[in-house]
C-alpha cells in the first residue's frame, strides 16, 4: 500500500490513520519500537523542515531507522533520474520511501517503480496527503469532530499542494471548505470567494504561504500591502467565530499572509500544534503501511 494522495485512501483508513495518531499524541511512548528493525528512506528533493524532520522523528519513535538521501550530495546532481534514481533506492530493500519532488505526480512514478510502499510528502503542485491528515487530527482535538465546521483555507492555492489535499480530506470528514486567495492565485478548478467572504463566522482559519519559488514573476507588492489586501490580521480574523482558530502549515512569511499579533495568538492560533501532530500522523502513516 502506498500513500499517494488522500483519495488513495478508503473512509475507514482515514479513521484509523486519525484514531491511531490521536493515541500517538496523547501517549509519547504510544508504539515505542513497533518497527524495530524497519528502515525509511526519506528523498526530498525540495526544502523541507517540518515534514522531513517530522517523518525522521515519527521513524524514531517507532523504533524505525529513518535514513536521508542528501539529494544535493547524490548522483542526482550528475544527472541520474528519478526513475534510476528510484530503482537504485529500491533495490536496497528500504521498508517505505518517502518522497518530496517538485514534479506533479512524482510518488505515483515512484511508486510503480519500487516494491516498498511510498508515501508523498509533497508533489509539486499535487498534493501533501500527510500534511491535510494532520490539520485534521488537529482540528479533531479542538473542536471533537469536523462535522459541521467552516474552514476558510486562504492564500496562494494555485501553487498550493496543502489546500487540494485539504480540500479532498476535509468535506470527506464533514466539514465545509471555502477558498480565497489573491485573483492571480487561484485554480481555474475552484470556487473562491472573496478574503472577507471565506473568513466570516468560519470556525478555523488556514493561512497558506505565497510560493514565491513557483511564481513566474514576482507579486510586485510593497511590503506590507499583501498582508493588508489578502493576508491575515487581527481586524480580519475578527470577522471568524469567537472561537475561531488559526492554521498555518509553514513555514510562514510573517508580515505578508500572516500577522505576527495572528500567528503568535496564545490558545487560538494551532500552528505549532499542527507541527506536533506532523509526528503522531506520520507514525500513524508508517505504522499502517509498514507493519507486518
Ligand atoms: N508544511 C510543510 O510541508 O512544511 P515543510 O516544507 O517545512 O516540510
Amino acid at each position: 500500500m502506498h500513500l499517494l494522495s488522500i483519495n488513495s485512501l478508503r473512509d475507514d483508513q482515514i479513521a484509523a490513520i486519525l484514531s491511531r495518531a490521536a493515541a500517538f499524541a496523547a501517549d509519547r511512548d504510544a508504539g515505542r519500537g513497533v518497527l524495530a528493525g524497519r528502515s525509511v528512506f526519506n528523498c526530498f528533493y525540495e526544502n523541507s523542515t517540518r515534514t522531513a524532520m517530522s517523518f525522521a522523528q515519527a521513524a524514531a519513535r517507532l523504533g524505525a531507522q529513518a535514513i536521508t538521501l542528501s539529494v544535493e550530495h547524490s548522483s542526482v546532481k550528475k544527472g541520474e533520474t528519478l526513475a534510476d534514481t528510484a530503482r537504485t533506492l529500491g533495490a536496497m530493500g528500504p521498508d517505505a520511501l518517502v518522497l518530496r519532488h517538485r514534479q506533479n505526480d512524482a510518488a505515483a512514478e515512484v511508486a510503480a517503480l519500487v516494491d516498498c510502499p511510498v508515501i508523498n510528502a509533497g508533489d509539486g503542485t499535487n498534493e501533501h496527503p500527510t500534511q491535510a491528515l494532520l490539520d485534521a487530527l488537529t482540528l479533531q482535538q479542538r473542536f471533537g469532530s469536523l462535522e459541521g465546521l467552516t474552514i476558510a483555507i486562504v492564500g496562494d492555492i494555485r501553487h498550493s499542494r496543502v489546500a487540494r489535499s485539504n480540500a479532498l480530506l476535509l468535506p470527506r470528514l464533514g466539514a465545509t471548505v471555502r477558498v480565497a486567495g489573491p485573483p492571480t492565485l487561484l485554480p481555474e478548478d475552484m470556487t473562491a470567494l472573496s478574503i472577507d467572504e471565506a473568513i466570516s463566522g468560519a470556525d478555523a482559519v488556514m493561512m497558506l504561504r505565497v510560493q514565491r519559488e513557483r511564481l513566474d514573476e514576482d507579486l510586485g507588492d510593497a511590503p506590507g500591502e499583501y498582508l493588508r489586501h489578502y493576508g491575515l490580521t487581527a481586524e480580519r480574523l475578527a470577522l471568524a467565530s469567537p472561537q475561531a482558530v488559526v492554521l498555518h502549515p509553514g513555514p510562514m512569511n510573517r508580515g505578508v499572509e500572516i500577522a505576527d499579533e495572528v500567528a503568535d495568538l496564545a490558545d487560538r492560533s494551532l500552528i505549532l500544534r499542527q507541527v506536533a501532530n506532523g509526528v503522531a500522523t506520520r507514525m500513524a502513516v508508517l505504522e499502517m503501511l509498514v507493519s507486518p
